[in-house]
């Protein structure tokens, strides 16, 4: 065994601690009130990775007048394998916010071991997988007196639940800092537990406000209703004709772009260990799935767009009752994209769509709040082939190559503009509850995921 498995198991409940008080952080992204708090955890990560033996250690500013808000980037590298590959490792250390508050069995920034699981809002997304790949580096260098096998740079960023803008005006500049031959993100879910898994697509998405104003101030809804137009009302007749019942999205030309899978992946997945009725029973727990007919739940969710209304705002929602037409109505609505749709182009159609089903009295605005692309990574590369051989030592299985209907925008930024392939090794599990109350990491999954990403560095150094 390499002693610096040896070492991260022997230190795995000293790991566990230590990402507990990551975890306490409430690092939410989202939430100007927790703007310290996000900072805080990047000084905690900083701190770590200069511990470790990491140099060069920094944060690396993103609030701008351009980008006003943002949140620090950790940088941290370790530079003496002459000869060997730089790995860049991404993860990223803000959270999303917790509510509902009263549906979590123990507090979001309480973690609590139940069931062999570590509960907290960060555990699985993605402070726990993150990190694992500071706790995999702290074992190779504790393994290997100081050295590693590899050269290493770490980037970690505070702003990927609300888009990454940060992270992707710096990968732009195309800075020296971070030349790299690949990228390690551990980000995403193995398809089933036990089952080693690399993704190799992500969607993409625009989020958006559509905000629909009537009268030029709320009024009285006895004296004006039935002559002042609702914007609520309006709202609802917009959404409405977004999608058709059967899921399909109604935006002329959405699907124009769109690059099916190829037939050796759709069999692929044909083959992947799926129980749709357990998924619905067990993951949504709805009486039915939606999408549109003759496309599998993989493919609805892999490789078709989607379109989510997520929230809207506006009017009177507090207690008892209070008649007035608002002025005003705000739709958040989500449109995830597929290869080869682009942000810029869906964004033009869905804006030139809303104006063109306006009901009668009525204005909308239709605003970005951020986007990303889709992604497609290539799997035929060194770096591919030393991860599912890592993994089939560590899990003793074959890797199984999903994609993901998730979106880490800046995957593909590494692609485009530092020309850096990804391995997307990720270890939550479909049962995990990101983004929703009672967020998990399976602990074991905590541990092997450090076992992996050591192997993986090892064998990709050797
Ligand atoms: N880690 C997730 C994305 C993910 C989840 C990938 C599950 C694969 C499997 C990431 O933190 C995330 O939630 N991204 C956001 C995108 C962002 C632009 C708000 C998302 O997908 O909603
Ligand atoms: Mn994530
Ligand atoms: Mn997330």
């Amino acid at each position: 065994m390499s002693s610096a498995i040896d070492f991260a198991r022997q230190h795995q409940s000293r790991f566990l601690e230590e990402l507990k008080a990551l975890l306490r952080i409430p690092s939410v992204s989202t939430d100007p009130a927790h703007k310290a708090d996000v900072r805080h955890a990047a000084e905690v990560l900083a701190a770590e990775l200069k511990r470790i033996g990491l140099e060069n250690v920094r944060l690396i500013e993103t609030d701008t007048p351009a980008h006003p808000g943002g949140h620090p980037l950790v940088y941290a590298d370790h530079l003496h394998a002459p000869g060997k590959p730089t790995a860049l490792l991404y993860g990223h250390y803000d959270v999303q916010p917790p509510d509902p508050l009263d549906e979590w069995l123990s507090p979001a920034f309480e973690p609590t071991e139940r069931n062999g699981n570590l509960y907290a809002r960060g555990a699985v997304d993605d402070k726990g997988q993150m990190y694992m790949h500071v706790k995999a580096l702290e074992s190779l260098l504790v393994a290997n007196n100081g050295q590693l096998p590899l050269n290493v740079r770490v980037l970690l960023e505070g702003e990927e639940e609300v888009g990454g803008e940060g992270i992707a005006t710096y990968v732009a500049s195309k800075p020296a800092d971070l030349a790299a031959d690949f990228a390690l993100v551990s980000d995403t879910e193995m398809f089933a537990p036990g089952l080693p898994t690399l993704c190799v697509g992500l969607r993409g998405m625009i989020y958006t406000e559509i905000e629909v104003r009537g009268a030029k101030t709320d009024l009285h809804s006895g004296m004006y209703g039935g002559a002042a137009p609702n914007p609520f009302v309006a709202l609802a007749q917009i959404i409405a004709r977004l999608k058709d019942e059967s899921g399909r999205i109604l935006i002329p030309g959405l699907y124009d772009k769109i690059i099916p899978p190829s037939p050796e992946e759709l069999a692929a997945w044909q083959s992947l260990p799926f129980d749709e009725e357990h998924y619905r029973l067990t993951e949504v727990g709805s009486s039915t799935l939606v999408g549109e007919p003759g496309y599998s739940v993989l493919e609805h969710t892999w490789a078709r767009p989607t379109l989510d209304v997520h929230g809207i705002m506006g009017g009177f929602t507090g207690v008892g009752a209070k008649t007035v037409i608002p002025a005003k109505a705000t739709a958040k609505v989500s449109i995830r994209l597929v290869p080869a749709m682009t942000p810029t182009e869906t964004f033009a159609q869905l804006s030139s769509y809303v104006q063109s089903i306006l009901p009668p009295g009525v204005e909308a605005q239709v605003r970005l709040i951020h986007s990303g692309d889709p992604c497609l990574i290539p799997v035929d590369n060194p770096y591919v082939r030393a991860a599912t051989a890592a993994l089939h030592e560590v899990w003793a299985k074959e890797t199984v190559f999903i994609r993901s209907g998730g979106s880490i925008p800046i995957v593909g930024d590494f692609a485009r503009n530092l020309n850096l392939p990804s391995v997307m090794m990720g270890f939550g599990l479909p049962d995990d509850n990101l983004h929703a109350p009672n967020e998990k990491f399976l602990i074991s999954n905590f541990y092997l995921g450090i076992e992996s990403i050591i192997r993986f560095l090892e064998l990709v150094g050797a």
